[in-house]
């Protein structure tokens, strides 16, 4: 973390380059951008040269209260929640469109923010652009959709109506920086929620960018505010603000822990979408090649810093070895380096610090663990925050490298004879976020799809993510769903309203 006391942030005040046009840099507050309130920054790094490519505002809890204080008028006073679900449908539809429109040039950015390999972060901005047109349409459908209530009791008539949370505090990670803002912000903007957006301090830079693009869509000022910062700066004061309604979290579990014991103290509704350590279940049946593809897929795309990522494969005993060297071969052969060059299939990690927890982690896993392949930083890229490959194999049930999360591309594979050994060894787990299973049995698949404790399960494939369908984690991979109509629910009250339709005295008092 570096600091600089100059104060830059500002509107456009980085200077576009060959590979990038000019950035956001400063908090969105209100609907417009400007500094902190004490006027520092911070450094944005591009992990694939350890390079500062820009500085942005350094929020705190003055410019939390600042954001919050926007959001509270927009919600009480302001028209936000008081349109229509198609009038806000329409501005969100704008918000998908503009990001639709500057997709190139948002993705760069997420390279040079995140690492990722280009082709990835165009996948993010396409999705990133789906979620405003999914909630969108769902802010629509929220039109009449009051519910009547049939009562036992004559003579009364109920309906349940639901209506915006309130203010929305949404505290987001660095993997897929600007999706993992739209999975917040699109939907609680369709439920006619106002918010404030904490962005990680790793990766802040489209979050930000989000501000210009709602503004040009015509959201109200003060509804979507957005605060740059780092966690015990900015979203510790964001959670115990007494002005949020509603903290939505995606991370850690330590920071999601500490965030739902701060929100007790007020009762604040809490949802949380935390780590994993997801199993991949490969049977014998499953053709080599296609095993192959979604073990390799589901541990290193985005450098394997992904929540669902399948970090544990179970493989039937009688494939172990021809597939163990298969994928060993193709491990090797990824193309490693800057997330900008054509072909490039593993970027950086997102931070040195990221990059250490990860090599830490693999050193722990060699005395524990047999290393096949990987287990460094890969030769001639030690300027970034690159690290190969890895695979590791013949570990214990209860070895720490099998048990915990690392937020890299660390994958560990096992053996198992039997359907049940391979459902235990999968369900034994803190963790429950996802599951995967291959087979050509597809009686077999559903049954395994069945048995696993885990909130996300594919068959036959491994992370596809589907914006109509609910995410989120069972035991301690979090609390609530995010995306489909799922994901509206968390910023949405219900409410019952009953009317007594007789006019004759109830009896209690008056006879
Ligand atoms: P983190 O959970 O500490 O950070 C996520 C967000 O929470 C960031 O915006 C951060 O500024 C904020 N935050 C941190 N401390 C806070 C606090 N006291 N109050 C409010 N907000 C706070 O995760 P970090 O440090 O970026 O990564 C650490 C590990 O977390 C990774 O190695 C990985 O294992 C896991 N992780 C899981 C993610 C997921 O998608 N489930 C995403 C990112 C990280
Ligand atoms: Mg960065």
């Amino acid at each position: 973390m570096t600091d600089t006391t100059l104060l830059q942030a500002g509107d456009r005040t980085v200077p576009p380059t060959a590979d990038m046009v000019a950035l956001k840099t400063g908090l969105f507050i209100d609907g417009t951008y400007g500094p902190a309130v004490s006027g520092l920054c911070f450094e944005v790094i591009d992990p694939a040269n350890r390079q500062p490519f820009a500085q942005v505002a350094r929020g705190g809890a003055a410019d939390i209260d600042r954001a919050v204080a926007a959001a509270r008028r927009a919600f009480d006073d302001g028209p936000w929640p008081r349109m229509t679900g198609a009038e806000r449908g329409a501005v969100l539809r704008r918000m998908g469109d503009l990001i639709a429109a500057r997709r190139d040039e948002l993705a760069r950015i997420e390279v040079r923010d995140n690492g990722k390999p280009l082709p990835e972060a165009n996948w993010d901005i396409d999705d990133t652009a789906g979620v405003f047109h999914f909630y969108a349409d769902l802010a629509e459908g929220l039109d009449g959709a009051e519910q009547p209530i049939p009562l036992a009791m004559p003579s009364f008539t109920a309906k349940a109506v639901r209506e915006p949370i309130g203010v929305a505090g949404a505290i987001i990670p660095w993997n897929f920086p600007m999706l993992m803002a739209a999975w917040k912000v699109a939907p609680a903007l369709a439920a006619g929620c106002t918010m404030v957006l904490k962005p990680s301090e790793l990766t802040p830079l489209t979050a930000l960018e989000l501000g210009a693009i709602a503004a040009q869509a015509g959201l109200p000022a003060g509804v979507l505010n957005i605060v740059s910062g780092f966690g015990p700066e900015a979203g510790q004061p964001l959670t115990e603000h007494p002005g949020v309604d509603k903290l939505a979290f995606t991370g850690s579990v330590p920071t999601g822990a500490r965030i739902m014991a701060t929100a007790a103290r007020d009762i604040k509704a809490v949802s949380l979408e935390l780590g994993g350590k997801s199993p991949l279940v490969v049977f014998a049946d499953t053709p080599l090649d296609q095993a192959v593809e979604w073990i390799m897929f589901g541990i290193f795309w985005n450098q394997g810093e992904v929540c669902s990522a399948t970090s544990r494969v179970l493989v039937e005993q009688s494939i172990y070895e021809p597939l163990m060297a298969r994928l060993a071969d193709e491990a090797r052969k990824i193309t490693i380096g800057n997330g900008m060059t054509d072909g490039v299939l593993l970027g950086p990690l997102v931070s040195a610090e990221q990059q250490q927890k990860v090599l830490a982690a693999i050193e722990r896993g060699k005395t524990e663990a047999r290393l096949v392949c990987g287990g460094g930083v890969p030769e001639g890229l030690e300027d970034g925050c690159f690290v190969q490959p890895t695979i590791f194999a013949d570990m214990a049930e209860d070895a720490w490298i099998w048990r915990e999360e690392l937020f890299g591309p660390v994958v560990c594979v096992k053996p198992f004879a039997t359907e049940a050994e391979a459902i235990r060894l999968a369900n034994d787990s803190r963790f429950g976020l996802a599951a995967a299973v291959m087979s050509a049995d597809a009686a077999r698949c559903d049954r395994v799809a069945a048995a696993f404790r885990a909130g996300i399960v594919w068959i036959n494939c491994s992370q596809p993510t589907f914006t109509e369908a609910p995410w989120g984690g069972y035991k301690q991979s979090g609390i609530g769903r995010e995306l489909g109509r799922w994901g509206l629910d968390n910023y949405l009250e219900t409410k019952q309203i009953t009317r007594r339709t007789a006019t004759e005295p109830w009896g209690w008092y008056l006879k």
